[in-house]
């Protein structure tokens, strides 16, 4: 019997040469289609937590392997940053302060916030925070990223 074994290279037409892509495809391709990680567009930082989180799920691969291929997906497949705007789930209470002219107690109060309950995925949901003027918030909507 003669078996073909060509699919995996069809399918990976997405994703470009370099160092990490046949360690990607060898390590990460047993749950994921090789054509899935084109799509995907994350921070290097959030690509080594996503890589890390892959191994405790049964990712085979060391852990410099593991860093290869969240270099490769990140030089790739990056998440471009606004500088005009700020990520209100990484910022600090001071940068909330400069950027968005909010008080320190008010920046303070966000902080809080996201470390109880998680990360803001819209604006909305800063105007239910305590302590917070909310025209402040709909005032600095624009420059906030999540
Ligand atoms: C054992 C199966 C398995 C392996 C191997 C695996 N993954 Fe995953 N992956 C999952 C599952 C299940 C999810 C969805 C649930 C989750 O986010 O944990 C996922 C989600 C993801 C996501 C979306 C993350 C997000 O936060 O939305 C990315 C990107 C990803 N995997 C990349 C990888 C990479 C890169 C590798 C190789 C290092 C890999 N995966 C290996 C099972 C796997």
């Amino acid at each position: 019997m003669i078996v073909l074994w060509i699919a995996p290279l069809a399918t990976a037409a997405d994703l470009p040469e370099g160092p990490g892509r046949d360690l990607l495809l060898r390590v990460c391709t047993g749950c994921h289609k090789p054509d899935s990680f084109a799509a995907y567009r994350f921070t290097k930082d959030e690509y080594h937590a996503i890589v890390a989180r892959m191994a405790e799920r049964g990712a085979q691969a060391s852990g410099p392997e593991l860093d290869r291929i969240a270099e490769y997906l990140a030089k790739n497949f990056l998440k471009v940053e606004d500088p005009a705007k700020l990520n209100i789930n990484q910022a600090t209470a001071k940068e909330m302060e400069t950027r968005l002219g909010l008080t320190a107690k008010e920046a303070e109060a966000v902080v809080a916030y996201r470390e109880r309950h998680g990360d803001f995925h819209a604006p909305g949901d800063l105007y239910v925070i305590y302590g917070v003027d909310g025209a402040k918030i709909e005032a600095a909507k624009d420059k906030i990223a999540f």
